[in-house]
């Protein structure tokens, strides 16, 4: 059964790669549906977020961390319901809505498709006030946001964080964590970015492309910092460390991208703050289920989101890559009932 009582189709539609590279090594394919293993959750996919990652995937920037094995499905994340459940899944019933990132990032088939295998630890409830595809745009950005502020971060409350990129989805998160989290929170954005900035419980918006950074946040936090959060990468913060306070950290979200290597350590070092580099942590479920929490209580939202049917997965792509997107955007693989 389907997770609405209908029988399991045989084989799915998957946007699926036969090779790494360009756009146009996407193709959309008839593939064999999974099958849930021992403690798997079987998800009927409603929505797919679009992500970064996702055309780094397709260009095989994830080679240094798994084994691609083709045809092989991309797509991080997924919302969507319970289809079926493999052995010793307890707290999960088929029919039930739920969102995840998949495990991609191991080398198993990814969420643009019909159905995904994840791990049970991966999959949480979706909360009652997010329909299918805002919750898709949800578990990627906000896990490294969290891991980036928290894990590596360790940004406690009454402390300063800046967020560089605050109008990313990561970022938007990372403004909204930290702000429930009790911290003070500057960030960087375009000029048109700045009020929405504001609104998600920004103490300060720095226009990246007409401000000063460093003489911007010092007006705000004289001492320096205590965390900054880079969600950009590739050099576009080049004083970062100069914008910590004695002991601050600076912490870089991976990007992947060759030739960005992340904070400069033993200058960091030397100067008596610290660097680290941030990524979300597999599996996801137990800060997921946080994250949703918030979300449940109002606390934090998802970003703006522009829907784009499957078959438009490769200009989904090229819209992230070239960033044109407007906004966070969503694959729509099927219309599922809310219930
Ligand atoms: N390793 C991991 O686990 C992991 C997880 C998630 C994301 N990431 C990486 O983190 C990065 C951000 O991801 P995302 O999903 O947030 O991407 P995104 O939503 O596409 O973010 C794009 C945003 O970056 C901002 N930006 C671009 N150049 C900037 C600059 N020079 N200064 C300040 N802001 C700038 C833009 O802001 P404006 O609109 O204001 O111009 C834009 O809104 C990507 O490289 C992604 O691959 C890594």
């Amino acid at each position: 059964m389907n997770g609405h009582g209908k029988p399991m189709e045989k084989n799915m539609r998957a946007v699926v790669i036969d090779r790494t590279g360009g756009p146009d090594v996407l193709r959309l394919a008839d593939v064999p549906t999974p099958e849930p293993a021992a403690g798997e959750i079987l998800i009927r996919v409603a929505c797919a977020g679009v992500n970064p990652a996702d055309w780094k995937c397709r260009e095989g920037y994830l080679s240094r961390f798994m084994p691609y094995r083709f045809p092989f499905v991309i797509g991080f994340d997924a919302s969507g319901v319970v289809a079926a459940v493999g052995a010793c899944v307890k707290d999960f019933v088929p029919g039930q809505r739920v969102f995840a990132q998949t495990e991609v990032g191991a080398g198993k088939w990814g969420s643009y498709a019909e159905y995904v295998a994840v791990s049970q630890d991966c999959v949480v409830p979706i909360p009652d006030n997010l329909g299918f595809a805002e919750a898709a745009a949800v578990p990627t950005p906000a896990l490294a946001a969290w891991t980036g502020l928290f894990d590596e971060g360790g940004l406690k409350p009454g402390q300063t964080v800046l967020v560089h990129g605050g109008a990313g989805a990561v970022g938007t998160f990372a403004v909204q964590l930290a702000t429930a989290a009790g911290a003070s929170v500057a960030a960087t954005c375009s000029t048109a970015r700045q009020d929405e900035l504001m609104a998600l419980g920004c103490d300060r918006a720095i226009d990246y492309r007409s401000s000063d950074i460093a003489g911007s946040l010092a007006a705000w936090a004289p001492a320096g910092v205590d965390v900054v959060l880079d969600c950009v990468g590739c050099g576009t913060l080049p004083n970062g460390i100069d914008l910590l306070r004695p002991g601050g950290i600076l912490v870089a979200i991976l990007t992947l991208v060759n030739g960005d290597n992340g904070p400069d350590s033993a200058e960091a070092t030397r100067r008596g703050m610290r660097t680290a580099v941030a990524y979300s942590k597999m599996p996801g479920g137990a800060r997921l289920r946080e994250i949703a929490s918030l979300i449940a209580s109002e606390r934090v939202r998802p970003p703006r989101i522009a829907c784009l049917p499957l078959e438009q997965a490769g200009r989904a792509l090229d819209l992230v890559q070239s960033g044109k997107a407007p906004g966070k955007l969503v694959l729509r693989i099927a219309e599922l009932s809310n219930a």
